[in-house]
């Protein structure tokens, strides 16, 4: 490879984009990037001093005062706003269902694709989103798009919040996906799309290991 390599994973809400993402970096030895965790740390700032996702002008000065990273640690997200390790914070129910409302806005769009950019600019990367095959990386070497059947996309969630303790319905969860999805695809400022050259992936009957199986079988002749 002689320049860096981008895998670019996008897909619905729930579907294992970041699974499939961390178990490809973790194999390649490449950099995880969630960036949507990026956008949720974003609603949980703006939650906090009160920013309405519609005030672009409030907005426009609040970015200027949010500084996100990330700390690759086991290649599991840890991103940091303003220096406070969110990780956990940004995946409760409060932050799922108002990210949606944040990550339309084209000025948030437009600063964290601008960082987004940045951080494959020189390293081997594997980045999932709704946008990175289409409008962060449209050169990306690998575009793949997941999907899987909205039951199994919902139970998945369920299980991992139950988990979690935290205490939701699974009524819940399969209306919070239909909104995301919804929003998502029909969002005026890079709605999620299906790169013409992107490998489809359905995962709902597959596991873990066939999926990485699936996808390191088509991908690894282009590492060379
Ligand atoms: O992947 P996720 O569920 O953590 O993403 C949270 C939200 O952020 C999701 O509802 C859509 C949005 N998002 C986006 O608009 N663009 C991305 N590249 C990643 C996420």
């Amino acid at each position: 490879m002689d320049k860096n390599f981008v895998i670019a994973i996008d897909g619905y809400s729930s579907c294992g984009k970041s699974t499939l993402a961390k178990a490809l970096a973790k194999h390649l030895h490449f950099v995880y990037i969630d960036s949507g965790a990026m956008y949720r740390a974003v609603t949980l700032y703006f939650l906090r001093n009160k920013i309405d996702p519609s005030d672009n002008q409030k907005i426009t000065e609040a970015l200027q005062h949010i500084q996100l990273n990330f700390h690759s640690r086991d290649y599991q997200t840890h991103i940091s706003l303003n220096g406070e390790e969110v990780s956990e914070e940004i995946r409760q129910m409060y932050i799922s269902e108002r990210v949606s409302d944040v990550s339309t806005n084209r000025a948030v769009r437009a600063a964290m694709v601008k960082q987004q950019q940045l951080m494959g600019k020189s390293k081997n990367i594997v980045m999932d989103g709704r946008d990175i095959g289409t409008a962060v990386f449209p050169d990306a070497q690998v575009k793949i798009f997941m999907t899987a059947d909205p039951n199994v996309r919902a139970q998945r969630r369920y299980n991992e919040l139950i988990a979690k303790k935290e205490d939701v319905s699974f009524e819940e969860i399969v209306d919070n996906l239909a909104h995301r999805d919804y929003q998502d695809t029909t969002r005026k400022e890079s709605p999620l799309t299906r790169a013409e050259e992107a490998i489809i992936l359905d995962n709902t009957e597959l596991t873990e290991r066939e999926q990485l199986k699936f996808i390191l079988q088509l991908i690894k002749p282009l590492l060379k």
